[in-house]
């Protein structure tokens, strides 16, 4: 088992990345800048494990820092979250996206190679499918985006692959995530949204727990069964166990791969407020409301890659979903 280096290790997906990977027996060293999370996750993950977490509070764009960690750490393979992901965000902040996405990208891939590490995991997104793939995504497509966030992913993914065809020696998989949500089963982590959440599943539980007033639900006359927004939820924990797969295809294979990560099955906005009135067994208030602009009808992946590959498929259900989302809010109603 090697050390592996998880950058944004403190953030929603990144703390149930480093479970994961401390339970398959792997080390972890950790950086994170803090900007969009707590220390707090860190102890967490070491109260979950009853293990050790090296820990440094670096930015990715700290050339100097970064070295300074692969200088004491014998690191295997990069396993990298790091980065902004605010999608409104970045169309008002787009420099500050670019510049900490891809120059933070940029940084690491270069003393990474200065030290002869060269497998990486990266943090994709289904957003790079863009608005014209037909449902379900299948990783061949072609890619493109609608605002700098989704911009990001399209260019590191890349500059990824432009690196893979310089440099045989690379190994690289970056997973395509659909939408992730749920929290660990323990409840000690989830996700932790500064401000007033973006995405639908935090904050149908800032309603649930009392938090907000009431959901808009972004448009009833999609073409789709109930006319609303269809998407992929996955749980947070298949999502970060796909990465302990990724690193193990990625050490014994050069190259770039893309693969997605999500179920293969759509929900609906309204399914899923009704699957979490289920869980927390009192009705959520909320309102029909206009379209989101950029929000598209349908996004769901065809998973059959990640099958194959990775020997990996997610195991638990909208129920379980919605549970363990519920279970962090009650246990931590004011984040962490
Ligand atoms: P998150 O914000 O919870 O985690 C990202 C972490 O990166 C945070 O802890 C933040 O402090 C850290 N970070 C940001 N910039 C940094 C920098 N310059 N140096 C060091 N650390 C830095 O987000 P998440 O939901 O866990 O997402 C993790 C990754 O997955 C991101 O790259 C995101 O774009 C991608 N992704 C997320 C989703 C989603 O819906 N959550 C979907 C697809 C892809
Ligand atoms: C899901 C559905 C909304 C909020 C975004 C990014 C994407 C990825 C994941 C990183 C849609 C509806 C939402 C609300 C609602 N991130 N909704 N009321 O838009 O699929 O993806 O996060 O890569 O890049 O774009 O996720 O959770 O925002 O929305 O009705 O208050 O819920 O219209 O149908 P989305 P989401």
């Amino acid at each position: 088992m090697g050390k592996i280096l998880i950058t944004g290790g403190a953030g929603f997906i990144g703390s149930h990345a480093c479970v994961e990977f401390l339970e398959a027996g792997f080390s972890i060293v950790v950086m994170d800048n803090l900007s969009n999370s707590k220390e707090e996750s860190i102890r967490r993950i070491e109260k979950i494990t009853g293990k050790t977490v090296d820990f440094y509070k670096a930015d990715m764009r700290d050339e100097a820092a970064v070295r300074t960690i692969f200088e004491e750490q014998d690191i295997d393979a990069v396993v990298h979250f790091a980065g902004l992901k605010a999608v409104g965000e970045s169309v008002a902040k787009p420099l500050e996206y670019y510049e900490n996405n891809i120059n933070g990208t940029f940084v690491l891939l270069k003393v990474m190679r200065e030290f002869g590490c060269k497998t990486i995991v990266f943090s994709s997104s289904a957003t790079v499918y863009g608005m014209n793939n037909p449902v379900p995504y299948v990783e061949d497509m072609p890619t493109s985006a609608t605002n700098p966030y989704g911009y990001t992913k399209v260019m590191i993914e890349q500059i990824l692959h432009d690196l893979c065809v310089a440099d045989k020696d690379f190994h690289v998989v970056a997973l395509r995530y659909f939408n992730p949500i749920g929290a660990h089963k323990s409840g000690l982590i989830g996700e932790d949204p500064n401000g007033i959440p973006n995405n639908l599943l935090p904050y149908i539980g800032q309603v649930a727990v009392g938090k907000l007033e009431q959901l808009a639900v972004f448009g009833d006359d999609y073409d789709t069964p109930d006319g609303t927004g269809v998407r992929d939820y996955i749980h947070v924990v298949d999502l970060a166990k796909g990465h302990v797969s990724a690193v193990n295809y990625a050490m014994e294979h050069e190259g770039f791969m893309p693969i997605n990560l999500g179920t293969g099955n759509g929900i609906s906005v309204l399914e899923m407020v009704h699957a979490y009135e289920k869980a927390c067994g009192k009705p959520l208030n909320y309102r029909i409301a206009d379209r989101r602009p950029g929000d598209i009808a349908s996004s769901y992946a065809n998973a059959s890659r990640a099958k194959e590959l990775l020997n990996w498929e997610a195991q638990e259900t909208l129920e379980t979903m919605c549970e363990d989302s519920w279970r962090f809010m009650q246990q931590n109603p004011n984040g962490l």
